[in-house]
């Protein structure tokens, strides 16, 4: 579903970026522009800038980039259109809903509300007379006061209406409160209250709405836990506990835990991007969601048998996904909380940090792939293996590995450790071929590094950048540049594609923005477009600087595309030049 095109520019035209920025990093004022600590990556300098007139921030950092949508986006961890919500809900506009009949958005935002007036309402008895045995058992537990706010902790009181009494009191009905989640129905007909003597773990989905609750009892009674059923509003297989909190972090890594004291007692400890699952085995749309907030997570699941045929279970489901996959095994503790709450924050951290050696792990995965029985696969294993290990930094590591792994596929350690040294060289040719490249390269020019667009023609896609940074600045240009340039004429399709976005927004009207091109590009393609305006030309320079930047576009381009054998190389450009002349990129 597409957000209506004019309620986007209305929204953005509303949106102030320094005030929106500001309510996250601290910004300073200099020159035109503010700067501040990139909230995106760890840093002591200050290399995050805010543009006011563009109403764009960029990081010359880790070139993190975009508008007001983006940076909600990244920083809140949501999808464009709930960033869009979340923004106008701020400025106090309605977005125009297309999907879902209104009666059903209507109960869902009911039952949202109702959620988090009972989060109140259990945070609340936590701390009242009637809360005092949960408080203590919360304390009994370790956990700070801190810690209990930050997770909005509470306590369902011994009684079966006393969630419903003060529901209704604020005018929820006791539908509502069924649909919730929060009521059950006996069989004539009744209602009372669910949670009953339990404290309580509410949970919020990463927009930070309450969706649903745990409660778990203060002894050995059962259930341990119960949690809330399935509603409109919670679907477990899509939700994981703590994510709204750990999507913020700046670890490279996520920690799956089983329970959710295991999570509490993690982020209490440090361990910020600590998430569980919802009593349920991990599924695919879980392993999902993580993959959109990092690369790298950490299974770190009870000691127990159950916990380890779980690990395997997830490890498959996280691979899935796409995810780099760690193991973290607990030694003396039924699971991390316990471990933690013994031994301490820092040996928790030891833990990670020797989970961090993989290798074996992804020998171990390529090793699936081949049928050793076969000698033709022995070989291909080996050599995949040998690239693996050459890539390794210390000599030391190379020969615990090439050791193990000569053994693995029953070759003498010395014969493949003659394979590892020409992976190693290759890899050292790549990377000083590489360096190269960089080095050649002027700075000026935005490398959109490791973020999966490439240059083919480094001298082109910085005219073409230029091309984009005068558009941005003034969109008059527009006209004089279409006659002559056309996006096909582009060596970066990326950024053809901008300019030929461009040129559609000049056509009906609207203004050459950020803002009103972010909806049309990947993060990648818009953190490249945020860099490349970066670059300030002078007004009384700028149609100079636009004849140049189109003649090393047209001139790189003939030299791309070759004439054929026999062809005049001077009639082809002339050719080119003429199929560009009077073009226009509307559409
Ligand atoms: N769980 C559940 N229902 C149960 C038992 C467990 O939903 N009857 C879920 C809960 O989400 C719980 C997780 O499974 O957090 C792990 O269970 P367990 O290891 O028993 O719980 P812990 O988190 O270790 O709880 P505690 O330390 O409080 O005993
Ligand atoms: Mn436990």
């Amino acid at each position: 579903m597409a957000i209506d095109e004019r309620f986007l520019d209305e929204l953005n035209a509303r949106c102030d970026i320094v005030d929106i920025v500001s309510r996250y990093v601290a910004l300073k004022k200099s020159g035109s522009n503010y700067f501040g600590l990139c909230p995106f990556h760890n840093e002591k300098t200050a290399s995050f800038s805010v543009a006011p007139d563009k109403q764009i921030f960029y990081c010359f950092g880790c070139g993190a980039g975009g508008g007001p949508i983006r940076f909600i986006m990244n920083i809140e961890g949501l999808e464009f259109q709930d960033a869009v919500r979340f923004l106008a809900k701020q400025y106090n506009m309605t977005v125009p809903e297309t999907e879902g009949n209104p009666e059903e958005r209507h109960r869902r935002e009911h039952i949202l509300q109702a959620l988090k007036e009972a989060a109140r309402f259990f945070y609340a008895q936590l701390h009242s007379p009637a809360g005092a045995q949960a408080l203590a058992y919360f304390q009994g537990r370790r956990l700070s006061k801190k810690t209990m706010n930050n997770f909005g902790l509470g306590y369902a009181p011994d009684s079966f209406h006393a969630l419903m009494d003060a529901m209704t009191a604020k005018g929820f009905s006791k539908e509502i409160l069924e649909k919730a989640g929060l009521l059950a129905r006996s069989p004539n007909g009744t209602y009372y209250d669910k949670f009953r003597n339990r404290v309580m773990f509410p949970i919020i989905d990463i927009r930070g709405d309450v969706i649903g609750f745990g409660g778990r009892v203060m002894d050995d009674s059962k259930p341990k836990y119960l949690n809330s059923p399935e509603t409109q509003v919670f679907n477990k297989r899509r939700n994981l506990f703590a994510m709204n909190m750990a999507k913020r972090t700046k670890k490279e890594y996520f920690l799956l835990a089983e329970g959710y004291m295991d999570v509490i007692a993690l982020h209490q400890a440090g361990f910020d991007s600590a998430v569980a699952s919802l009593g349920t085995a991990l599924t695919e749309e879980q392993a999902r969601l993580l993959s959109r907030y990092t690369k790298t997570v950490i299974v770190c699941y009870d000691a127990d048998t159950a916990g380890q045929t779980a690990s395997q279970r997830a490890i498959d489901i996280l691979k899935k996904a796409g995810l780099r996959v760690k193991i973290l095994k607990i030694p003396g503790a039924k699971d991390p909380d316990e471990f933690i709450k013994t031994k301490g924050p820092d040996a928790f951290h030891k833990l990670i940090e020797r989970s961090d050696n993989d290798i074996r792990y992804r020998i171990e995965s390529v090793r699936e792939k081949y049928d050793f029985t076969e000698d033709d696969q022995r070989i291909l294993f080996l050599k995949e293996a040998a690239e693996i290990i050459a890539a390794l930094e210390t000599q030391v590591e190379r020969d615990v590995y090439t050791t193990s792994t000569a053994k693995l596929a029953g070759v003498t350690p010395e014969a493949f450790a003659q394979e590892v040294r020409r992976a190693q060289l290759r890899q050292g040719k790549k990377a000083r071929q590489q360096m190269h490249r960089e080095v050649r390269a002027p700075i000026q020019a935005a490398q959109p590094k490791d973020r999966g667009i490439h240059f083919d023609n480094m001298k082109s896609a910085r005219a073409e950048q230029g091309i984009l940074a005068l558009l941005f600045s003034d969109a008059s240009l527009m006209e004089d540049m279409r006659r002559q340039l056309k996006p096909q004429d582009f060596s970066s399709p990326e950024l053809g594609k901008m300019y030929g976005y461009a040129s559609a927004l000049y056509n009906t009207g609207r203004n050459i923005t950020v803002a009103a091109m972010e909806p049309m590009l990947e993060p990648a393609e818009l953190e490249l477009l945020v860099a490349a305006i970066q670059t300030q030309i002078p007004a009384d320079t700028r149609h100079k600087a636009m004849e140049d930047y189109i003649r090393v576009i047209q001139e790189q381009n003939v030299s791309a595309n070759p004439a054929d054998p026999g062809e005049d190389p001077l009639l082809r450009k002339a050719q080119l030049q003429r199929k560009s002349k009077g073009f226009d990129t509307g559409e």
